[in-house]
């Protein structure tokens, strides 16, 4: 999308069409992403959106921190490349064998494109929340972050949902000006896409769904 265009969005009208269950089966990891900017006022309406998730008691705990200084998202970069350099070499390993399934190699490779190219994704879109009793509840904004990833292809928007930063956690959020009490827990990368949004690879329901009770059809046990 050339520049122009894509900050010549009607904020209003833009994504209010796409059918729920078309959006919800067509949202995936985008981390291929222009460098062009975002309008401010559409990453508004994505953590809008986000706003309308529930929460326990309706605590409402999400805190939305969109990082788009250039110098600091190099900064943000720097710490998640090396974040995920450590977190993804067993899979590198891994995908060395012959028989590594396809698939799994390109979503390597669109991870490591996303690493390599952090600094240029115009959106560096945190998520920080709540502690109770010392805990962070990181799953107290999953909601919330899904119901953006939702609004963002909604909108036409390229977005994934990332966490590797919180190996750089405290440095990070105090970086952010979050206090101890608001630990971030996902960095949502966000810009224009490159590619197109499409199906993703998924296992069909019936390998995922019982009735009454679980019962093991494969033989194999759930640990990895
Ligand atoms: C809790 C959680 C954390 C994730 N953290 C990362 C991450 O740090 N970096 C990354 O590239 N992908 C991360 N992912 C995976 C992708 O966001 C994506 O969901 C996955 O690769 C499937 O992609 P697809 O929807 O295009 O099939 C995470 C997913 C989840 C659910």
């Amino acid at each position: 999308m050339e520049e122009r265009e894509a900050n010549h969005v009607d904020v209003e009208s833009i994504g209010e069409d796409l059918r729920l269950f078309e959006a919800l089966r067509t949202t995936r990891a985008i981390r291929r992403l222009r460098s062009d900017p975002v309008p401010r006022e559409l990453i508004r309406k994505v953590c809008e959106a986000g706003c309308f998730a529930p929460s326990g008691g309706n605590r409402q705990p999400w805190r939305f921190i969109a990082v788009t200084e250039p110098e600091r998202r190099a900064f943000v970069a720097e710490r998640y490349r090396q974040a995920f350099a450590r977190y993804i070499a067993p899979a590198l390993l891994a995908s060395r064998a012959p028989n590594f399934p396809d698939q799994k190699r390109r979503n390597i490779r669109a991870a490591q494109y996303l690493a390599e190219h952090l600094h240029e994704v115009p959106v560096h879109l945190f998520v920080a929340g709540w502690k109770r009793r010392g805990d962070p509840q990181y799953a107290a904004l999953f909601p919330a972050i899904q119901n953006i990833l939702l609004a963002c292809r909604a909108v036409g928007l390229g977005a994934s949902l990332t966490t590797v930063h919180r190996t750089f956690g405290r440095e990070l959020d105090a970086w952010l000006g979050l206090p101890e009490s608001i630990p971030t827990c996902a960095l949502i990368p966000i810009g224009w896409p490159l590619g197109r949004y499409g199906r993703p690879p998924r296992k069909p329901v019936d390998e995922s769904l019982y009735w009454e009770q679980y019962t093991n059809r494969d033989g194999t046990s759930s640990d990895e």
